[in-house]
């Protein structure tokens, strides 16, 4: 049996196509190791969103090349966002790999993978996420039609795809069938499904559609463009019982000249206004955000607003960033980077350490509540499981509990985890 080895990192939607091509390859006979050794073929999916991204697949490269002259035979497939569209300049850096393909185009993949083996597959797999444990990744628009001066991913990632609504909620029915009880929607600005498509459904459309799918307890859905988060859509999010109360919405700074540089395309007024809307409509909704600092002249009070933001909106997750320089990206080409690195450190040092005490904070609130979780995973000894709102709980039980809603009971709390007791199975859970 031919074996294969799988290197990635990045976002979601990586994990995600990464998921699909492994769920490929198995069906292709591939075997999954643990080490790159000896592995007759290395599946890169690879990041650039930071220097540091890129670094660590510049490295990994670099040792593959050494591998790969130890035995010959191995082959090596990049794939993600380190593939630009014209990989000329890479195949030339990197001459001991053998295939390069943008993220998300898998025919590339398969055709090469054809005329590899020389058969025709019939199924095509990738089209179904893997099924390990209760949740699943499922994309359901590609690219991003936006250029925020910083971010490379639209170079990488292309224009907006989405895909058709029956194509999505088929896909999802089958995974319902077999077994999965929550769903992550996957784009990198997943508020503006639907746009491409004809009849312009939109994601309150497609919500409302999934909600319908029997079997199914939980949707999610990643990520939120706070230009694009509309009554309507909010609307949906109140109303559909399936829909998790849990959105991330990133700021990416908390001051209106540094989000004007960053061509973000709202206020600081705005965002605010918008967090209050939600947390209004949607009762208990937990909102996380995205901050980057040291943004190209980002001056200390420019950071304080930032500071600000953090502390007034007492977000449930902060993911902080330091301003990194892509090539390519406006920020890069007419930006001097002026933050020094020791200083863009300080400034994120800030900001976790107002946020660790925030999210002490709230997670201390749910001490002695009842609430549901869908557990995941044990680990360690212990059930793993998510709140609708993504905290993430563990408790101790014997009996097997994969994939099951159960109700339980909050005994104590840090930052980032709560610890509970196993009450019962959710009654939710014995409807479905
Ligand atoms: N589509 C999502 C996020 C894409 S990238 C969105 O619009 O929010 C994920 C996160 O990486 C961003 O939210 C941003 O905070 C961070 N990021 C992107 N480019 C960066 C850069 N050049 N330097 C530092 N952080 C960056
Ligand atoms: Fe990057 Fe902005 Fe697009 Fe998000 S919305 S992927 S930050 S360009
Ligand atoms: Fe990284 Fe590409 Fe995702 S740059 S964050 S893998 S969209």
């Amino acid at each position: 049996m031919p074996t294969y080895y799988l290197w990635n990192i990045g976002c979601q939607m990586n994990k995600s196509e990464s998921e699909r091509l492994g769920g490929y390859l198995e069906a292709e006979g591939y075997r999954l190791v643990e080490t790159p050794r000896g592995a007759d073929l290395v599946l890169m999916n690879t990041c650039v969103v930071r220097g540091s991204a890129e670094e660590r697949v510049v490295g990994e490269l670099g040792y593959l090349a050494g591998l790969k002259k130890r035995s010959p035979r191995m082959s090596i497939v990049v794939t993600g966002c380190f593939v630009e569209s014209k990989p000329g300049a890479l195949k030339e850096r990197f001459p001991h790999v053998d295939l390069w393909f943008p993220a998300g185009k898998y025919e590339e993949f398969t055709s090469w993978m054809k005329a590899k083996t020389l058969h025709w597959s019939s199924a095509d797999p990738l089209l179904t996420a893997a099924a390990n444990g209760p949740t699943a990744f499922v994309p359901v628009i590609q690219g991003c039609d936006y250029f925020c001066t910083y971010c490379i991913v639209p170079y990488r990632r292309g224009r907006e795809h989405s895909r058709p609504v029956d194509e999505v909620v088929c896909e999802v029915e089958g995974l319902s069938r077999r077994g999965i009880k929550e769903i992550t929607l996957l784009g990198q600005n997943i508020n503006s499904y639907g746009h491409d498509l004809p009849g312009r459904p939109d994601l309150a459309d497609l919500l409302a559609e999934l909600n319908d799918v029997p079997g199914l307890v939980r949707i999610r859905f990643l990520t939120s463009h706070p230009r694009d988060v509309d009554g309507r859509f909010i609307d949906a999010m109140a109303r559909l019982g399936k829909v998790c109360e849990c959105i991330s919405l990133p700021a990416q700074s908390g001051d209106d000249r540094v989000l004007q540089a960053m061509r973000r395309g709202y206020t600081i007024a705005q965002y605010r206004d918008l967090v209050q809307e939600l947390r209004q409509h949607v009762p208990g909704i937990a909102i996380s955000t995205d901050i980057i600092v040291g943004f190209p002249g980002e001056t200390e009070a420019e950071f304080q607003h930032t500071v600000d933001l953090v502390r007034d909106l007492r977000f449930d997750t902060v993911h902080i960033a330091a301003y990194s320089p892509r090539p390519g990206t406006i920020a890069s080409r007419t930006l001097p980077d002026t933050t020094p690195i020791e200083e863009k450190k300080r400034r994120v040092g800030i900001i976790e350490q107002l946020q660790e005490s925030i999210a002490s904070e709230i997670s201390l609130g749910l001490q002695g509540r009842r609430i549901e979780v869908l557990v995941e995973r044990k680990t360690k000894g212990k059930w793993e499981g998510r709140t609708r709102t993504d905290k993430l709980v563990f408790f101790s039980d014997n009996a097997d509990h994969t994939g099951e809603l159960v109700d339980v009971e909050i005994t104590s709390t840090s930052p980032w985890s709560l610890q509970a007791t196993l009450l019962s199975r959710s009654e939710k859970a014995l409807a479905t």
